[in-house]
């Protein structure tokens, strides 16, 4: 397989197809886009770096010098315009402004304003998402909501293997509402839909291996067998291109300190299609969520929209940085946001797998098409292998036992560094240099 390296052209092979293909007649079929007739990738690093349209963003971030970062899909960057807005926010809104900031700063509107930017990146309206509390928490109050709307059926779905929290959820909530958590095996979720189920819960893009889901079939799937279904969009969201109102979903969560460099815990945010709104009553009904809330009434009347799902105070410091790094998303088209990551991450992949690296497995689909905005390689030493690269400023994550997740989002992220990461690897792999006994063990956070 050497001989991949001696072609004239210069190109990477595109031998991940042939590596992975089930069937060698099909290899063709699986070539990265843009390849030469040797099936690798012609184009140098630094002239898909100068040609790039989305060059420009990379400039609007902070990020350390010679680092490569393919954590994105577990915390983005900061941008210099979240840096400025949360010390303005600090500095003028509540250091000057202080309590009035409430109104001539409309921090009471931030769920509303924010859920309002967020929703063009899901294909929702303006007054169907609002940004508020965590994905656990927005997904209980969801998931709670719909199992009383539908008091005959008393079953959560998720499938086996989900995110934790969506599970973790749903037998928290499951307890509280007697209802029961039925686990689904891997890609039987549509087959364990029937008449007891009420709610749904599955991810968009899977947090371990980037498969992305078909929205429009499983929600129709649901909706055939009188279920709802809650979308999951932490992976999907400022990633691959969502559209919920052509997939015909009536509810999603998100988080959004992933693509979307809203910071460490920034707050997540709920979509509820309009004509479902009323019909559901928020479990956290907080005083937030109330139609007056300043008329400070003993019983609780829940305020017409979405509005209603918004339960307590809003961090107003978070959502100013969510709020910046949302301003600054909407300046990039999803399209192109979406090519050039899928870009990034074949010409990855077409460089580590163009020779059998013993002991690799490439987990996710290996059609960019059907893979989020990370991929996932599989080894027994990943842990070992992620601390190696982030010792040669490659940041990747490892998800135990044996995943390793990098992810290229298009706004932060050259090819070049790729390409970097590409050989880091190989390095790493090929040496063994992550067999040094410093790279064993476990962080608390992987
Ligand atoms: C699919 C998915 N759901 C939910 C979460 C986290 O939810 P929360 O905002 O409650 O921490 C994550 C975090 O990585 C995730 O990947």
């Amino acid at each position: 397989m050497t001989v991949w390296q001696d072609l004239a052209c210069g190109c990477v092979p595109a031998a991940i197809g042939l590596w992975f293909a089930p069937d060698p007649d099909k290899a063709d079929a699986l070539r990265p886009r843009g390849a030469c007739a040797h099936g690798g990738a012609m184009e140098d690093a630094a002239a898909l770096d100068a040609a790039d349209p989305l060059r420009s963003f990379r400039e609007a971030f902070e990020l350390p010098h010679g680092m490569v970062y393919l954590a994105g899909h577990s915390l983005g960057p900061v941008s210099r315009a979240v840096v400025a807005r949360v010390a303005q926010t600090v500095q003028n809104e509540w250091g000057h402004g202080l309590v009035g900031s409430w109104n001539s700063a409309d921090w009471i509107g931030a769920p509303q304003r924010l859920g309002a930017k967020i929703a063009p990146l899901v294909g929702a309206r303006a007054d169907e998402t609002i940004v508020a509390d965590s994905v656990s928490v927005n997904l209980f109050k969801l998931a709670g909501a719909l199992l009383t709307a539908a008091p005959g059926r008393k079953t959560i779905l998720v499938e086996s293997g989900e995110f934790p929290t969506d599970m973790h959820i749903a037998q928290g909530l499951a307890g509280l509402a007697r209802a029961k958590v039925r686990l689904a095996k891997r890609g039987a979720l549509a087959d364990r839909i029937d008449a007891r189920v009420g709610v749904v819960i599955a991810s968009h893009v899977h947090y371990r291996d980037a498969v992305v889901r078909d929205m429009a079939a499983l929600t129709a799937q649901a909706h055939a067998a009188g279920a709802e279904i809650i979308w999951d969009l932490s992976h999907s969201v400022g990633a691959v291109e969502v559209d919920l109102a052509a997939a015909g979903a009536r509810f999603a969560v998100g988080c959004t300190y992933k693509y979307l460099n809203g910071g460490p815990g920034s707050p997540a945010f709920l979509f509820v299609a309009r004509d479902q709104q009323a019909r559901l009553a928020n479990p956290i009904s907080g005083w937030l969520g109330h139609a007056d809330p300043f008329a400070f009434l003993d019983r609780y009347e829940p305020a017409g929209g979405v509005q209603r799902f918004v339960s307590g105070t809003p961090p107003i410091l978070a959502y100013a940085a969510l709020e910046a790094a949302l301003d600054l998303i909407a300046e990039a088209p999803a399209a192109a946001r979406r090519a050039k990551s899928q870009a990034l991450s074949e010409r990855f992949l077409g460089r580590v797998l163009a020779k059998k690296r013993p002991g690799l497995q490439l987990i996710s689909p290996i059609d960019p098409d059907r893979r989020g905005g990370h991929v996932t390689l599989k080894h027994k030493a990943a842990y070992a292998i992620v601390q190696a690269l982030i010792v040669r400023g490659v940041i990747g994550d490892f998800r135990a036992p044996d995943a390793m997740r990098f992810a290229f989002p298009a706004l932060t992220l050259r090819y070049s560094e790729a390409d970097a990461a590409a050989d880091a690897l190989i390095e790493v792999l090929s040496t063994g240099a992550y067999r040094d006994p410093a790279f064993a063990g476990s962080a608390k956070v992987t």
